[in-house]
């Protein structure tokens, strides 16, 4: 009798940006076909309507349980989040059947004015308080639980630490957490911290999905990290990733996000490198969208 073939487990998921859709190095649905039987989910931003989100479920998701990654809805906004946009989006999370959506924590714009690069929030005790009491209006008026993300971080400013800071926003709203380990590794860097120190300074108890992208540090001026996620991921992220997954007890999903810059292998390189690494543990996805059926697709 021929041996059953071990199963392999999918524990990784893409993080995909619909504006894009056509510009990755394959398109999403060659994407999608290409990593058949290897994605545990995905995560997916900027789908502007229900019928879009019909065709990225009908040509990508195929059967994949699938993250809301919102656009902008900011609970960070000195005039709080955009509830007209966050409860039009729920259009689109309900046909995503969305496992949670997220947002990371910051500004991209002030008023219709966008800002050249995504900012962090003043790291100060009344803006993490601001920042609760958006989540809270939120979860009053959303239907899926919204997970607050820790944001790229060009410069570190406030009283407060990252940790200390993150500490307040999730105890106060009482939330789970999405860890990007780039964007950890990107304080680090900006306020001169210890990387692992930085990880473990966070409430990794609450942390549900980790997010994973490449970057680099910027060679004249070493304390900007950009987080460009169209080069590899530098190595101190993986380190700090490998260190989050066995860190973090309620962990569901890991997203590797992906940006147009990434050739090919690039890509196929850090998808293998970071399967590996996830493949070592003993840690499995648990991902499903609210109506709880079965993912056809996922292993
Ligand atoms: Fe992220």
């Amino acid at each position: 009798m021929t041996p059953a073939k071990a199963q392999t487990v999918a524990r990784l998921g893409f993080g995909l940006d619909w504006q894009y859709r056509d510009r990755y190095p394959q398109s999403m649905a060659e994407l999608r076909t290409k990593y058949d039987g290897r994605l545990s989910h995905l995560s997916v931003v900027s789908l502007p309507s229900a019928g879009d989100a019909r065709v990225f479920m009908d040509e990508c998701a195929r059967g994949l349980p699938v993250v809301h990654h919102l656009p902008g809805v900011a609970p960070a906004a000195p005039g709080g989040p955009n509830l007209e946009l966050y409860t039009r989006l729920e259009a689109v999370s309900d046909v995503l059947d969305a496992v949670w959506t997220c947002e990371d924590i910051g500004l991209w714009s002030i008023g219709p004015y966008p800002l050249p690069y995504f900012t962090p929030p003043l790291f100060e005790p009344e803006l993490a308080d601001h920042v609760v009491e958006g989540i809270r209006t939120l979860h009053r008026l959303g239907r899926y639980p919204f997970v607050p993300e820790i944001p790229s971080c060009t410069l570190a400013v406030g009283r407060m630490s990252l940790g200390d800071f993150f500490h307040r926003v999730t105890d106060g709203a009482d939330c789970d957490l999405l860890l990007d380990v780039a964007h950890v590794f990107s304080y680090a860097v900006a306020a001169r911290r210890p990387f692992a120190q930085v990880l473990r300074s966070l409430p990794l108890e609450r942390v549900v999905e980790i997010h994973v992208a490449g970057g680099y540090i910027d060679p004249t001026f070493d304390n900007r990290y950009l987080d460009t996620h169209s080069h590899s991921v530098a190595p101190a992220v993986i380190d700090l990733l490998q260190e989050a997954v066995a860190a973090s007890p309620r962990l569901r999903a890991v997203t590797y996000e992906i940006g147009v810059g990434l050739d090919a292998g690039n890509l196929d390189e850090d998808f293998g490198r970071i399967e590996e690494l996830l493949g070592q543990t003993d840690w499995t996805p648990a991902v499903v969208g609210p109506s709880g059926l079965a993912p056809a697709g996922a292993a």
